[in-house]
């Protein structure tokens, strides 16, 4: 039977993503995207579907009830993208972040439990779990206690408290994923990989903050998508699932070095800047659990859709040359 899901923050990176990939595995499902529009959400990002018939867009915030609660209507899913999701920005206006990731959410699960909502599917990030030494071998699962360490980390580790609240106390069926770094296409040129092709493409020089030996648990978008869905679909209730990528572990040394040699470029692009506070060592994620209950593992290697994602950006140009200047102002 044919479900209807609404999808918050759809014209952001990963909710773009889902929706094609949603719309391609369940063709007669609809989906209402709810998205702000903030300096994350773009409208070229969801052009190849927006003429879906089964796809409707509502311009406005998660924080708005009377908007939301009409978001909601006949809904049977929910997958909750929208927030605040750069760590950089969190650092400059903590606030934003409280009200985007912990009230936004709170909105929503009031909405979801009055509209009887079947499942709550809330995204978030494995930097709730804080941050890693390296060479220890040691993983984040759902096991693991946890220790945001920025304003981000500790906006997306409160709106999980919230999630699992309702569940709790009353009886809203959830499920969460905590997933490590998505790349690939429609991520917005602010972040570290799309920053570092985009600027390769332009001639700028390549930035790493400190040492550059920090290291990120890279899974490519689609991958995402499809673990969500299984969760979605076959996941238990008010359950928790950790999602990762890479089993060998690159810095983000090695990952500019890959995508410089693709450019045929040296080293000597690179610009080691000032670090950024608190800025978390290195990132893993034990996903056993959803590989053992769900089948899930990751289907794309590194540096194969790295290669893929470079090209992406060298052939969508359009799509992200509006969005340079104001990411590269963030940094100035
Ligand atoms: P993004 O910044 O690219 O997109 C966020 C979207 O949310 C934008 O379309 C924006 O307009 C929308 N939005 C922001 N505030 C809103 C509001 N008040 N009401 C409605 N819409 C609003 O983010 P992303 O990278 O696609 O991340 C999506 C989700 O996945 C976030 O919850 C993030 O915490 C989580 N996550 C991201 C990653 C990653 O590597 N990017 C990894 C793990 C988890
Ligand atoms: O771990 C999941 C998280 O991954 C998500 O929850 C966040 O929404 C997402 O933004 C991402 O957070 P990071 O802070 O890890 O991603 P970012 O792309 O900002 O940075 C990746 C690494 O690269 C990090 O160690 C900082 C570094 N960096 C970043 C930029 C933009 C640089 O060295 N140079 C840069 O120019």
């Amino acid at each position: 039977m044919a479900r209807k899901l609404l999808v918050t923050g759809g014209c952001g990176f990963i909710g773009s993503n889902f929706i094609s990939y949603w719309f391609s595995r369940y063709p007669k499902d609809s989906i209402t995207n709810l998205d702000a529009l903030t300096y994350a959400g773009h409208l070229s990002s969801t052009a190849h579907f927006a003429d879906n018939k089964n796809y409707h867009f509502i311009k406005g915030s998660i924080l708005n009830k009377r908007v939301v609660e009409r978001a909601m209507k006949d809904v049977d899913i929910v997958v909750h993208f929208a927030a605040e999701s750069h760590v950089d920005r969190s650092i400059k206006n903590p606030t934003l972040f409280l009200e985007t990731n912990v009230l936004g959410t709170q909105v929503l699960l009031e909405s979801a439990l009055r509209n009887k909502i079947k499942r709550f599917h809330h995204i978030s990030t494995d930097e709730v779990y804080g941050a890693l030494e390296f060479n220890t071998g040691e993983k984040f699962s759902e096991e693991t206690s946890y220790r945001p360490r920025s304003p981000y980390a500790a906006s997306k580790a409160a709106s999980d408290h919230l999630v699992q609240s309702y569940a709790h106390t009353f009886g809203l069926p959830t499920t969460i994923t905590n997933c490590s770094n998505n790349f690939g296409p429609f991520q917005d040129p602010e972040k570290f990989i799309p920053r570092l092709i985009t600027n390769c493409i332009e001639d700028r020089k390549v930035m790493l903050y400190g040492d550059g030996l920090n290291v990120r648990d890279w899974l490519h978008v689609e991958d995402h998508c499809r673990a969500i869905d299984l969760v979605i679909t076959k996941g238990s209730i008010n359950n928790t699932y950790c999602i990762g990528g890479q089993v060998d572990e690159v810095s983000n040394l090695e990952v500019a070095t890959r995508v410089l040699n693709y450019f045929n470029k040296s080293t000597d692009q690179i610009a080691f800047v000032t670090d950024r506070l608190g800025h978390d060592r290195r990132y893993a994620v034990n996903w056993t659990k959803i590989r053992t209950e769900l089948g899930w593992k990751p289907r794309y290697q590194f540096d194969e859709w790295l290669t893929a994602t470079i090209k992406w950006y060298e052939e969508n140009t359009a799509w992200w040359r509006p969005l340079k200047e104001r990411a590269e102002k963030l940094y100035r």
